[in-house]
């Protein structure tokens, strides 16, 4: 068993209160994602009450309430039953089904119904229908089938979210909205009205032909336009400029989309009402910094799929969803044990749930909902995981969920006005990762991956990391890695470069500096616009189609997947690994070199390290930024995580290993879920515990 020696925890105790006192200031008053006069911290579940007798709803709720459940989304599919048919609506049953959550304590989210309009509409005007990439309409039947972009379809929208705010924008118990669901998975209509629509888009942004045409270097394959409506949808690889300019159309429809309910939701809803739209995670869609922007604060949907849960990844995910508007978030749906729509649909071990949930709480969730409450007798979604099993009657995970809802309740007091705080960020860029997307040069090439494989030794001793916009204010963060920013146009190396002079440490990882934003190659080596100040350059990029070594500062090991060969320009520059023997090229050349510029540092690390080089090069990125970790080293397989607040702090500790784990504090201390004060926490497998710490 790991030793975790007394007195070393204390003296990082003390070293926490310093960097407690540091980095609490900065911290919100208020929580928008924590609903005044609501516990802060929530559970919750998705119910259908359309798809059941009322005579039912009682025995729901009274279930619901049993097992601390304190909020309900409802009504995000039930456009049918709102507006059986046009221009007719019947809100009375779902204002009977509030009401009775009210009766059992339980608030209400309502969702708009967009992501399901009903046959009447669709039949009525097929233009509401999206057209699929080939240039076949949507059917009626699954949902999604709506055309975003679609004027009519947009009205109609309005409508329905319109009458919906007049009817329950002032009910008490309707505490906010959730806007369509998962925005239709960005899906967007290839008609010629959308076309005609991205082509007045472009002509917006770039006012004239010439000026696209050159952005695009339209001159390569004959590709020069002579009037706007030559202008395809890409379908397929098209020119890279066309492409990034497409995927920000796309964003800029959702977001659209998404303005015209929220505008009329507002006009109705009182201003305690939040808006919310449940996003999903690392989904690439669209530009999730833009589609937060107007929204009060941001849900997501945490599904593991197949398999277990790999803490580093959906610790990442919540931490990239929490930097979505830098605020605390919701996790508005998560699998009760298992979905339908994986390879294998195999369901979480006994203990598993509960420690996914706390650690969305850990990372900054103030509500963890359970999709869904109980499975509709018919539909696609037969076989999805439930609280309730067919019969009505709950399933064995169901006391799990309840033991969830009543340490949520006994912890929530602490964890009111509480949030996540970083000394470091690392910067996800939705150009940079669409940019590579498109042209991957080695299929095995993963954005996401690479973001994790420094995520995940970096978390373990930095204990908190925000993942961020590149264009974010960076001024509180000691440590700043990007670990893939190919799009860095002037403006941001700009930004980049603020931060490191006034004292910031920026690491830049592969493909760094390639791109300007109109995704056409800078006329410079990378890291483009900041090789002055690095004091090197990449001289040629490789794919690997093999591991070669590498050695130095960090040790010895290997890279995989993609190396660059760089160069330094400058004796203050210092190379920190080099290549061992490999192709010939990189032979001993440098992989990683860092420089002191201004009052910082920035570093580029040119290949994909493995595992092990990743462990150390963090220790080195940490120790050389000056990072402290909020708490003591933690035995492998235990997470560590901290909330903290006006005059509060809060650690979550998570045992994701397969062996009980003990850790002894340096003095006694409050443990809210086993409700005591000792020195000893003894986690078994899954286990969890919350300690409060008085700052
Ligand atoms: C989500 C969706 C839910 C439900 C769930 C099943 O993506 O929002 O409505 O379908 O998946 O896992």
């Amino acid at each position: 068993m790991p030793s975790f020696g007394p007195l070393r925890v204390f003296l990082i105790f003390l070293a926490i209160q310093l960097a407690v006192a540091q980095t609490t200031l900065q911290n919100p008053k208020t929580i928008p994602s924590q609903i005044p006069n609501h516990d802060a911290i929530l559970l919750g579940t998705d119910w259908y009450p359309e798809q059941w007798p009322e005579s039912r709803w009682e025995e729901d709720l009274r279930l619901m309430e049993a097992a601390h459940i304190k909020v309900v989304r409802i009504a995000e599919f039930a456009w049918s039953r709102m507006e059986p048919s046009e221009g007719h609506y019947d809100f009375d049953w779902l204002g009977r089904a509030i009401a009775a959550a009210n009766k059992h304590h339980i608030a209400v989210v309502l969702g708009t119904p967009t992501a399901a309009p009903p046959a009447w509409l669709t039949q009525a005007h097929p233009e509401t229908l999206r057209v699929e990439e080939d240039g076949r309409r949507a059917t009626h039947g699954n949902r999604a089938h709506g055309n975003a972009s679609s004027q009519v379809y947009r009205q109609y929208c309005r409508q329905i979210a319109g009458q919906m705010a007049r009817r329950f924008g002032k009910n008490p118990n309707v505490v906010g909205w959730q806007i369509d669901n998962e925005y239709g998975y960005a899906l967007m209509s290839y008609d010629d009205a959308t076309r005609k629509a991205f082509q007045e888009w472009l002509g917006k942004k770039y006012r004239t032909l010439d000026n696209l045409n050159a952005r695009w270097t339209t001159s390569y394959w004959s590709q020069t336009y002579d009037s706007w409506s030559e202008i395809p949808i890409p379908v397929g690889p098209h020119n890279p400029g066309l492409m990034l300019e497409w995927k920000r159309f796309v964003t800029d429809t959702w977001n659209d989309y998404q303005n015209n309910q929220i505008e009329v939701i507002r006009e109705f809803a009182e201003p305690r009402q939040f808006i919310t739209g449940n996003l999903m995670g690392f989904f690439d869609g669209f530009d999730h910094y833009v589609i937060s922007e107007p929204l009060t604060f941001v849900a997501w949907d945490d599904y593991v799929g197949s398999g277990h849960l790999d803490p580093a990844k959906n610790g990442l995910s919540h931490d990239l969803t929490r930097g979505f508007k830098q605020s605390n978030f919701w996790v508005i749906e998560t699998q009760p044990g298992a979905v339908n729509w994986a390879g294998i649909n195999n369901f979480l071990n006994e203990g598993e749930v509960r420690a996914m949930a706390w650690q969305a709480i850990a990372h900054g969730a103030d509500e963890v909902g359970y999709w869904q409450w109980r499975s509709a007798l018919n539909g696609q979604e037969q076989y999805h995981g439930t609280l309730l099993g067919a019969d009505g009657t709950p399933v064995p995970l169901y006391e799990e969920v309840k033991q969830i809802g009543q340490e949520f309740a006994s912890a929530q007091e602490a964890l009111r006005g509480t949030t996540v705080v970083s000394q470091v960020a690392l910067l996800n860029s939705y150009d940079s990762r669409w940019a590579i997307q498109f042209q991957k040069h080695n299929e095995k090439y993963d954005y996401v991956a690479l973001l994790k494989s420094y995520y995940r030794p970096l978390y373990k001793l930095a204990q908190a990391i925000d993942v961020v916009s590149p264009y974010a204010s960076l001024s509180n963060y000691k440590l700043v890695v990007a670990p893939d920013l190919n799009v860095l146009p002037k403006e941001l190396a700009d930004h980049l470069l603020d931060y490191v002079r006034a004292g910031g440490h920026l690491v830049l990882g592969p493909r760094s500096g390639m791109k300007d934003q109109f995704n056409s190659l800078l006329p410079q080596r990378q890291p483009g616009y900041l090789v002055d100040e690095l004091g090197a350059r990449v001289e040629q990029y490789y794919a690997l189609d093999e591991d070669f070594p590498v050695s130095g500062e960090w040790g010895t090991g290997t890279v995989s997947t993609w190396a660059e060969q760089l160069e330094e320009l400058t004796p203050g520059s210092k190379v920190l690994m080099r290549y061992g023997k490999s192709n010939g090229w990189l032979n001993g050349q440098p992989a990683v070199i860092t420089r002191a510029y201004g009052k910082g540092r920035i570093t580029y690390v040119g290949a994909i390290l493995d595992d092990n080089l990743m462990t150390t090069a963090a220790e080195w990125m940490i120790r050389e930024s000056g990072v402290r970790a909020p708490f003591a080293t933690v035995p492998d397989g235990v997470e560590v995580s901290r909330r903290t607040g006006e005059g509060k702090d809060v650690f979550v500790l998570i045992n994701f290993s397969a062996q009980t784990r003990r850790l002894t504090l340096p003095h006694p201390t409050r443990l809210l879920l086993t409700n005591r004060t000792s020195s000893v926490v003894e986690l078994s497998p899954y286990g969890v515990e919350v300690l409060q710490v008085e700052p």
